[in-house]
């Protein structure tokens, strides 16, 4: 069975292929479009995985999409009538955008699979998708069940549990009751672009005082004892539909909102910092309902709002669940996966046994492909006997270096594969990325990858974080070890590295530990500011030239600037 799994309908569009239960790739448009959380049908996405399976059309026995398109319509149709005049923003997007995607589908498929038979289609749910499709790549048998976005198909938060044959539902909510747009509307606020930067508001609440502001903001949005979202909409301008998030109200309420180019003022950071801690109260709120409802030990979470991973370590820490899974793209890229992994179990009724804990199922370069391309850019080079031993060294010096190996993971977090990476030991690499390499604000902290074995002598962690989605505190001994990923909070989005998972990375990063006793890197993702992380080495090359990067690694070989 060959399942070729795509989310077209939503942003973060993407592919992958999932053949007997195996995830074979997963690939998202954005890095072949150069467009950040793309809304480009995934032509090339779809091409590449393929080619990566090594498959054609006539291989593929189903294909499962991360939408269906009949469900909720009839809520949809009960909200409309209250909009009066304010109709025309909300039938553009729910009837004449959503009738585009549909035709773009169907012409898709036409010319992919031509005017034969073609294989069975099945349409997800989207938080089926997301919620479904996340369990199923757990490693659990049973779990508690949480997904929570801006919206999908109308529904924004659910509720529930599996113990691994069905999926009971606790509660659902719907638009415009949503923690996710809640969240956009801060971002927003704070002068970011809504439904885009949202990592920024999490990175800035630590600078603010979350008390300031905590009572007002909690006013806005309230979770009933069956775990429903309950939003006073009288501060918001949803109805916009992509427009502006905040209304009047809201202004009244917490100020004047910063400009794109305008100075972050302290009321900013305030704002910021209420909001994650409003967004992580209620999602504690909706925890506890299912830690009483369910039996299980385990929680999965999925939808964009997943990828707070403050949210998350705090679910960790204040929560009786021994663990928590979310997937590496629990936004709508990982859709793709989820609706692919609900239709091999639950439609197929196939065992469950897939553990999606490798992130590194994407395109991948060879080191032939690779000289050939440097040779061709006729670029200074060396080629190492051992890249990881040299590397090391070279992090040490205290250059920064962008490392492309490997196959490309999937997912916002680049986990070592496409990675700029430098030493965290030394004080000024923080101040220094965010200005030379990556060209964004001075605040933004960056992560850290530890390697697995070592990383509780560093980090307050006792599970492992391979996605980089389980925020923690940095051991206050060692903090004045690593000043370059420790942020203002004493927090750190820790990386946990397998040696099974990733041999090359792990051992890169154990042979710097072997050069300055602390076994952690520096590590963010390769790209620059508002673009994706890079897909191939020629999008590499770019990027080095165009930055203070001070090395490039590709594969084997190493690639200086003089
Ligand atoms: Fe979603």
């Amino acid at each position: 069975m060959n399942i070729l799994g795509i989310n077209y309908f939503y942003h973060d569009t993407s592919a992958c292929v999932v053949k007997d239960g195996d995830l074979v790739v997963a690939v998202e448009q954005e890095r072949f479009s150069r467009d950040k959380h793309t809304w480009q049908f995934p032509h090339t996405a779809i091409e590449r995985a393929l080619k990566e399976a090594g498959m054609e059309p006539g291989d593929i026995t189903d294909v499962a999409v991360s939408i269906d398109p009949t469900k909720h319509w009839h809520r949809k149709v009960l909200y409309a009538p209250r909009l009066g005049l304010r109709m025309k923003p909300f039938v553009k997007h729910e009837g004449v955008r959503a009738w585009y995607r549909q035709r773009e589908f169907k012409a898709w498929w036409d010319s992919f699979f031509g005017s034969g038979k073609g294989p069975r289609l099945h349409n997800v749910g989207h938080h089926l998708a997301h919620i479904a499709g996340s369990f199923y790549i757990s490693g659990y048998d049973r779990a508690a069940l949480l997904s929570i976005d801006g919206s999908g198909e109308w529904s924004t938060t659910w509720l529930g549990e599996t113990d691994g044959q069905s999926f009971r539902c606790l509660s659902e909510s719907f638009f415009p009751n949503s923690l996710g747009s809640f969240y956009e509307a801060a971002t927003e606020f704070c002068g970011f672009r809504p439904n885009y930067d949202e990592g920024k508001t999490m990175g800035l609440a630590p600078f603010g005082d979350h008390d300031r502001f905590k009572e007002e903001m909690g006013k806005l949005v309230s979770v009933d004892a069956k775990g429903r979202l309950h939003v006073d909409t009288s501060y918001f301008e949803y109805d916009n539909w992509g427009g502006k998030r905040c209304g009047a109200k809201y202004y009244e309420l917490f100020g004047k909102p910063r400009g794109r180019y305008d100075e972050i003022e302290k009321y900013h950071e305030d704002v910021a910092a209420a909001a994650q801690r409003v967004l992580e109260d209620r999602v504690l709120q909706m925890c506890s309902i299912l830690e009483k409802e369910t039996t299980a030990d385990y929680l999965v979470i999925a939808g964009g709002v997943a990828l707070n991973s403050v949210m998350n370590g705090r679910i960790l820490r204040e929560t009786r669940f021994k663990d928590v899974y979310v997937m590496p793209a629990a936004g709508d890229n990982g859709t793709s996966i989820g609706a692919a992994y609900y239709v091999h179990n639950h439609v197929h009724k196939s065992p469950k046994r897939y553990h999606h804990d490798n992130p590194y199922v994407g395109t991948e370069y060879s080191n032939d492909e690779i000289e050939a391309l440097i040779k061709e850019c006729k670029l200074p080079y060396e080629r190492s006997d051992d890249i990881c031993v040299d590397t090391a060294r070279i992090l040490r010096e205290g250059n920064i270096v962008g490392w492309f190996q490997g196959r490309m993971e999937i997912g916002p977090r680049a986990l070592g594969n496409r990675s700029i990476l430098c030493d965290p030991t030394l004080p000024h690499m923080k101040d220094k990325i965010n200005a030379e390499v990556k060209h964004r604000e001075a605040y933004r902290p960056f992560a850290p990858s530890a390697i697995a074995e070592c990383a509780h002598e560093f980090f307050e962690i006792d599970v492992e974080a391979p996605f980089m989605l389980k925020v923690c505190q940095v051991k206050d001994d060692k903090k004045c070890k690593l000043p370059a990923i420790t942020h203002v909070d004493g927090s750190a989005r820790l990386q946990t590295v397998r040696k099974e998972t990733n041999p090359r990375y792990h051992r890169l990063i154990s042979e710097f530990g072997n050069l300055s006793g602390v076994p952690v890197v520096l590590n963010t993702s390769f790209n620059i500011m508002g673009e994706p992380i890079v897909e191939s080495p020629i999008q590499a090359i770019r990027c080095f030239f165009s930055t203070g990067l001070d090395v490039l690694v590709l594969g084997d070989f190493i690639v200086r600037k003089s």
